[in-house]
């Protein structure tokens, strides 16, 4: 059996770490794309990474490039092109930038791997996605946005150190948008199958869901000249092995929603299916009030920076 393909494109930070992390776990052979102006940056990256394959055993092709030919026929393409956030900038004020650089990625891409499915990495988020969407006129369902597997990953990570606990036995639900608004479910966030609101004290418990809406922010002012990428790359590989495996892992992320949970014509993380075909189902949680109430305010933030868009005319 022909190995799957996946394509990367952006070969910086989280671009080059996921190329390396997809090969070390022998998800496909990778090829990692960018810019001309890059030179051999791409080539240079994909080179070290396939020459450490006898060290680490797998087998693998990876390959930089800067020429969209040779991403062609992907099954998989990785969107993460654009600009980091800086300290002090909001993932929002990225949205002119990276919305021009994700459509014409998109459109490069859909011309070569037309059966593509597309994740996308590049913030603000849930406003990449939706071009993508758009300009590559896939259906839905190959679509799709990394943002939940991240914000929950990162929440698992601060309950197992309040709790002392494995993070294996750690699961957590984070809906909504890709941003300050974003919904931590505490009430389906458990520690071997108990919510975190009976193990927890309610002010432990607001601190960590806190802490996850801030994650992100919180590694802008660490590292100053970036964003986070070692949770990002290792959050999209969550996703490529339950597609590339079909193995059906039900698990947060950016869906495009046509009426679910009440949201119309935008992406909100949400829990989804993912399978061979992409998101294979919407999980239609049974909210409170309250989360129904912050789910729906976090799609109103979406819904300003799509009309940003438009008005910019990137999408119509
Ligand atoms: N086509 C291909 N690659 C591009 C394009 C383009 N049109 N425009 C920019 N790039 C490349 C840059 O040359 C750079 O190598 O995208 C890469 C981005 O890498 P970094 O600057 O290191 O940014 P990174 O930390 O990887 O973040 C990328 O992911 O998490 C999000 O907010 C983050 O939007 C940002 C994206």
């Amino acid at each position: 059996m022909a190995r799957k393909k996946i394509t990367v494109i952006g070969a910086g930070n989280v671009g080059a770490t996921l190329t390396q992390r997809l090969a070390e776990a022998e998800l496909g052979d990778v090829v990692v794309l960018d810019i001309p102006q890059t030179e051999g940056m791409p080539a240079g990256k994909g080179l070290d990474i396939l020459e450490a394959a006898p060290v680490y055993g797998y087998d693998s092709k990876v390959k930089g490039t800067t020429d969209y030919a040779d991403t062609a026929n992907s099954d998989i393409v990785v969107i993460t092109a654009g600009i980091p956030r800086k300290p002090g900038m909001s993932r929002d004020d990225l949205l002119s930038t990276n919305a021009g650089i994700v459509k014409t990625v998109t459109e490069n891409v859909a011309k070569v791997s037309p059966n593509a499915i597309l994740i996308v990495v590049s913030n603000p988020l849930d406003a990449m996605v939706y071009v993508a969407l758009k300009t590559s006129g896939f259906p839905k369902h190959r679509v799709i946005g990394m943002a939940g597997v991240l914000d929950s990953s990162r929440m698992a990570a601060f309950i197992a150190e309040v709790t002392q606990t494995s993070v294996e036995d750690i699961n957590t639900m984070v809906l909504g948008g890709h941003g300050d608004t974003m919904v931590p479910v505490t009430r389906y966030c458990t520690v071997a199958g108990v919510s975190i609101n009976e193990i927890l004290k309610k002010e432990q418990v607001d601190a960590i869901v806190k802490r996850t809406a801030e994650g992100g922010a919180e590694i802008v002012k660490l590292l100053k000249t970036g964003s986070a990428f070692y949770a990002p790359s290792a959050s999209v590989v969550a996703m490529v092995e339950s597609i590339l495996k079909d193995k059906k892992r039900i698990l947060p992320c950016a869906a495009y929603l046509q009426g679910e949970y009440g949201i119309n014509d935008l992406y909100v993380g949400v829990p989804v299916k993912l399978g061979e075909r992409g998101i294979e189902q919407v999980i239609q949680l049974n909210l409170t009030v309250e989360e129904r109430i912050a789910l729906q305010k976090s799609a109103e933030a979406v819904k300003e920076l799509v009309e940003v868009m438009r008005r910019m005319k990137v999408v119509n």
